[in-house]
């Protein structure tokens, strides 16, 4: 009996606690629980949300298969100079850090919370991840294609269910915030991170940021996660092409360009921003008041909070030489705008001083934490933040499907001369495969972390269980091809019916050889890099067809490809089902449907090149080489030939009302076809000048062989708009030519 009591007491008192500490209970509005835990904080706790660390396995240097059972034996203090493991964990229980990134795994994402749990007032952390194709940083997650080869299908459903499947498997293991979508806008193919971005045009970019953030953050409670517009702004297109470097951009280029995709991502509610690396207009991203203030938050709308980049707080002071200390950085980018410091100790440190003497005003410091504290609560992570790893089921067989359907989609296929595929009659077809990306993780892309081999299918691996008697011959890396692998390629090309070379680049990190690609590894040249051009001459030497996989998250000046080759795909970085996504176009399961997100330059020289140029951009010609492009945005094949016809348009635009695009399209081959409908406008005469034509809008329709179907497509008024010599955007009266495939028909505003 007396035990009994003592439970009943201690349930009561419990319950007590629970409710009389206003901000833990579930029942109030949010509002009501930020405003209360708030006014409970001291300035230290306060400023402890604003602070992010890494993880202590990334800290101690280990991998997401380490233990955490010893961790604070682990007390390397390296990483953060003077700083180990266990002063780590005294600055969690003392409220001093709220949130994490770089954690490695289920286990050290529930050992950091049960520390927080520790703290006077419990506040839980947020555990962040780079999940920009999957949760595919993590370990036996789902890796889905990069987001240059997610644009190449145009299929924004398809894309809203992988950033679904991508929240669900990093809630299932303890992860809260993806820092994704990137809607940078790509203007340069020597950026070794275009494969992030979802291309150059910046409508379809920021339809497939919407998509992505309603993926994210628009499930169940305990299967969202905090979504991040990145990187603020106009970084994709660095002087020279290197990561970091300084932008200025005229206040049109800012209004027609870099942040249209921003504003459609603020308008569906993205919970947060990350500002970008480089300085604008010769003010740092990060210390810009004018960008984070007047511009994201006042003209555009946003109400999340903006995190730092990678150390870009501490770099207006080592890097931009804006700040004459660490402090003095501190203070600029808070008062700027910045939210949270991305990452480490040396910003806690000085705020809280800074606030009591009155340079960073308290009301600045309330208006991040309560952002921060509100989306905490959001996410329900007050109710339930550890989670059970032994329920966590990754790679769902939804996800896998959804992974390689991904995959095939986002495939192009830019020529096929003489129909050369599908492959037929198979059994009596000898088939040479080789080539530095034929046979690796490289399909994986950047930000993946190694998966276990029996997860990944190598285009080697789909091709061997296609064909066991294949003839693979495995080259050097794209650093090494040698004098031998050129020879061996041209004999063995010679004794087959078929050569397939899978060139393309290195993005992993995981791997020690030259990372061709990716983040921080930008290219001068954007040709194949090393000698991937001498496989094809030898191959194609040989005297018999060569197709040519690529395998990379930018456009290569693939001229020698073009040339010689019968057939290409551009495979993009596609993802675990990378393998048996291109077999099943190869032999003809699939019908290639991809089509180019970005345009390819005919080399380095003629960058940038993107297809919604001004009319005078190439009005004259080098003396050196052909101009033009190598490839244009929006093409790709089909092995099918789908035609358009019979298209009728409004002939009058009226008071803001959408225009209606009608049109018939025919898949005249024998197999079925998904085809990616683009819809341009181009204003035929305006007071500024307008680029040749603009994506207006892109429909996505099945067509089963021989089959017909009428579509009719809306192009919103606001698709006629330009921005006019008094930076007004308005629509203009006079003609606008609407054009689909080589269909053009004309609508006018009177
Ligand atoms: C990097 C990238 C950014 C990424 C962040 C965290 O520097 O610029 O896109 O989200 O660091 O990994």
């Amino acid at each position: 009996m007396v035990r009994k009591t003592i439970i009943f007491i201690i349930l009561i008192g419990n319950a007590f606690l629970a409710f009389s500490q206003d901000y833990l209970n579930p029942r109030l509005p949010v509002e009501v629980r930020v405003n209360d835990l708030y006014s409970r904080m001291t300035l230290e706790e306060k400023v402890g949300q604003m602070t992010q660390y890494v993880g202590l396995k990334y800290m101690q240097g280990l991998t997401s298969s380490d233990q955490m059972d010893d961790i604070e034996n682990h007390d390397k203090k390296e990483f953060y100079p003077g700083l180990g493991v266990n002063d780590v964990i005294v600055k969690i229980k003392k409220g001093e850090i709220g949130s994490f990134l770089l954690v490695k795994g289920v286990d050290e994402a529930n050992y950091l919370q049960n520390i927080a749990l520790q703290s006077r007032l419990k506040i839980p952390l947020l555990i962040a991840e780079d999940a920009i194709h999957g949760h595919a940083r993590y370990e036996g997650a789902t890796v889905f294609p990069t987001p240059i080869g997610m644009a190449s299908t145009f299929d924004t459903l398809l894309v809203k269910k992988i950033a679904s499947i991508t929240a669900n498997e990093m809630r299932q293991t303890g992860y809260h915030w993806t820092f994704s979508p990137n809607v940078d806008v790509a203007r340069d193919a020597r950026w070794g991170r275009l494969g992030e971005t979802f291309g150059e045009d910046p409508f379809l970019v920021g339809e497939m940021g919407r998509a992505m953030v309603k993926g994210y953050q628009n499930n169940e409670l305990e299967a969202s996660v905090l979504a991040c517009g990145k990187h603020f702004v106009a970084g994709s297109q660095p002087l020279r092409g290197l990561n970091f470097s300084p932008m200025d951009v005229s206040e049109r280029a800012l209004n027609e360009i870099w942040l249209p995709p921003f504003k459609s991502i603020i308008n569906e509610g993205v919970a947060t921003i990350m500002a970008a690396h480089h300085d604008l207009n010769g003010v740092p991203c990060h210390a810009n008041e004018y960008l984070l203030k007047t511009r994201l938050r006042e003209k555009l709308g946003f109400n999340g909070f903006v995190v730092s980049d990678w150390m870009d707080v501490i770099r207006l002071h080592s890097l931009h030489k804006i700040a004459s200390s660490q402090e003095d950085a501190n203070r600029l980018a808070v008062n700027a705008g910045i939210d949270i410091n991305m990452h480490g100790p040396g910003f806690f440190e000085t705020l809280v001083a800074q606030v009591e003497e009155g340079k960073i005003p308290e009301k600045r410091i309330e208006q991040a934490v309560k952002s921060i504290l509100r989306h905490k609560f959001r996410l329900g992570l007050f109710e339930q933040v550890l989670v059970n790893p032994s329920t966590v089921n990754l790679r769902s067989d939804t996800a896998k499907a959804i992974a390689l359907e991904a995959a095939q989609k986002s495939m192009v296929l830019l020529k096929n001369k003489n129909k050369v595929l599908p492959l037929e009659n198979l059994k009596q077809m000898r088939i040479f495969l080789t080539g530095p990306n034929a046979n690796n993780q490289t399909v994986l892309g950047d930000w993946s972390a190694r998966q276990k081999d029996d997860q990944v299918i190598t285009i080697f691996d789909a091709f061997k269980s296609e064909q066991p008697t294949l003839d693979y011959y495995a080259c050097g890396d794209h650093s090494n091809i040698s004098d031998k692998d050129i020879e061996e390629t041209r004999l063995r090309a010679s004794e087959s019916d078929i050569t397939f070379l899978v060139l393309g680049d290195n993005p992993t990190r995981s791997t020690a050889v030259v990372r061709t690609s990716g983040e921080n590894s930008d290219g001068a040249n954007i040709d194949l890099f090393g000698r991937q051009d001498e496989l094809i001459q030898a191959a194609y030497d040989a005297g018999k067809p060569v197709v040519v996989i690529i395998i990379s998250g930018k456009p290569r000046a693939i001229k020698k490809a073009k040339e010689l080759a019968s057939a290409i795909i551009y495979a993009w970085e596609p993802g675990e089902f990378g393998g048996q996504a291109l077999a099943d176009i190869v032999f003809g399961r699939y019908n290639p449907s991809g089509k180019l997100p970005v345009t390819f330059p005919l080399s380095s020289g003629q960058l940038p090149a993107f297809y919604n140029h001004r009319p005078a951009a190439y009005f004259r010609e080098y003396n050196d080489e052909p101009t033009g492009f190598l490839y244009e945005f929006g093409s790709g094949m089909h092995y099918t030939t789908v035609t358009y016809s019979n298209l009728v348009v409004d002939r009058e635009l009226t008071n803001e009302q959408p225009v209606s695009v009608k049109f018939n399209v025919l898949n005249s081959g024998n197999l079925p076809v998904n085809e990616t409908i683009l819809v341009y406008v181009s204003d035929d005469y305006a007071s500024v000048t307008t680029p040749v034509k603009s994506l207006a809008a892109f429909y996505k329709v099945e067509l089963l062989p021989n089959e017909t179907k009428p579509v009719e497509i809306k192009i919103p008024y606001k698709a006629f708009s330009l921005w006019n010599q008094n930076m007004e955007r308005v629509v203009e009266k006079g003609s606008f030519t609407i054009l689909v495939d080589d269909m053009r028909a004309v609508t006018e505003l009177k």
